[in-house]
């Protein structure tokens, strides 16, 4: 596996795929089962895969947790490995925003305005400057996002979409702990009480997606249902959606596929997580 730290060892490794798919997954490292399963998707469609590692100082608020947010170069590239993955890439800092770096990508509009987007300003202008940074560099034929970030997911479909990026978008689903909870890296902030109540969330959503399935198509009643489940559990809810998949506005009767989504602190840590309401799904 090759380790290029640089823009230019990174040029010279895509240069030599000539010809060949590229898959390419961007994360932020301290890789966990929900990032393998990007590594093994694009594995399956591509012939080389290069996976990004970069803590992206630009989607971090002041006072977030960019400082403190996990890291474990080592022990990633251990797991890439693993996964046959061609090449990592893991800059500096100073290599991705290089002394005068000045230019931001922004996308406007409710995918990037609503929920994540007005909880954490900055955060998304963040996310799509690195992406289509990386995204210029990399080249690569097809690029994978897991859903558990589904507005981010969202975001860079349109920035793709509105910037002609010559790259596929793959949304991947989540991947679950026994309990539901949603894999993040951010999960081990969670003392070991905490990690038990981070499962009422995805509790709440599929309590919620089981009333759908069951026909429930008033979206006041599954955002209510959300709060009702979480209500006893000492959890501080941010937001409960039920956002329009394609506009991303938030809607009163979901007849055409839907995102419920929640953001919630459990103690100090900020969870999100959400589900497909798809009417048409069996
Ligand atoms: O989802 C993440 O890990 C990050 O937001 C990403 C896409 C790698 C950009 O820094």
């Amino acid at each position: 596996m090759y380790l290029a730290r640089t823009v230019t060892e990174l040029r010279r490794w895509r240069a030599e795929q000539a010809g060949r798919s590229v898959g390419f997954v961007p994360t932020m490292g301290y890789l966990h089962a929900g990032h393998l399963a990007l590594v093994r998707r694009a594995r399956a469609e591509n012939e080389a895969v290069v996976v990004s590692i970069f803590v992206n100082p630009l989607q971090f608020g002041p006072a977030e947790d960019y400082e403190r947010y996990p890291r474990d170069l080592d022990r990633d590239l251990r797991l890439l490995d693993a996964e046959r993955v061609d090449a990592v890439f893991a800059p500096p800092v100073e290599e991705m925003y290089p002394p005068g770096f000045a230019t931001s990508v922004v996308v406007s509009g409710p995918v990037a305005e609503r929920l994540e987007g007005e909880a954490r300003p900055g955060h998304f202008r963040g996310v799509a400057t690195v992406v289509t940074r990386l995204l210029n560099l990399v080249q690569p034929h097809r690029a994978y996002f897991g859903w558990k970030d589904a507005q981010q997911v969202l975001v860079v479909q349109r920035l793709v979409a509105d910037l002609a990026l010559p790259v596929e978008i793959v949304p991947v689903p989540t991947v679950r702990e026994p309990d539901g909870l949603a894999l993040s890296s951010r999960n081990v902030y969670l003392s070991p009480e905490e990690r038990r109540v981070a499962a009422a969330l995805p509790q709440a959503l599929f309590a919620a997606l089981e009333r759908f399935r069951a026909g429930e198509r008033d979206a006041g009643e599954l955002r209510r249902l959300v709060r009702e489940t979480l209500a006893g559990a000492p959890v501080r809810l941010e937001y409960v959606s039920v956002s329009d998949r394609e506009t991303f506005t938030e809607v009163d009767r979901v007849e055409r596929p839907a995102l419920l989504l929640v953001a919630a602190w459990v103690g100090s840590t900020r969870l999100i997580d959400n589900v497909l309401l798809d009417p048409a799904a069996p």
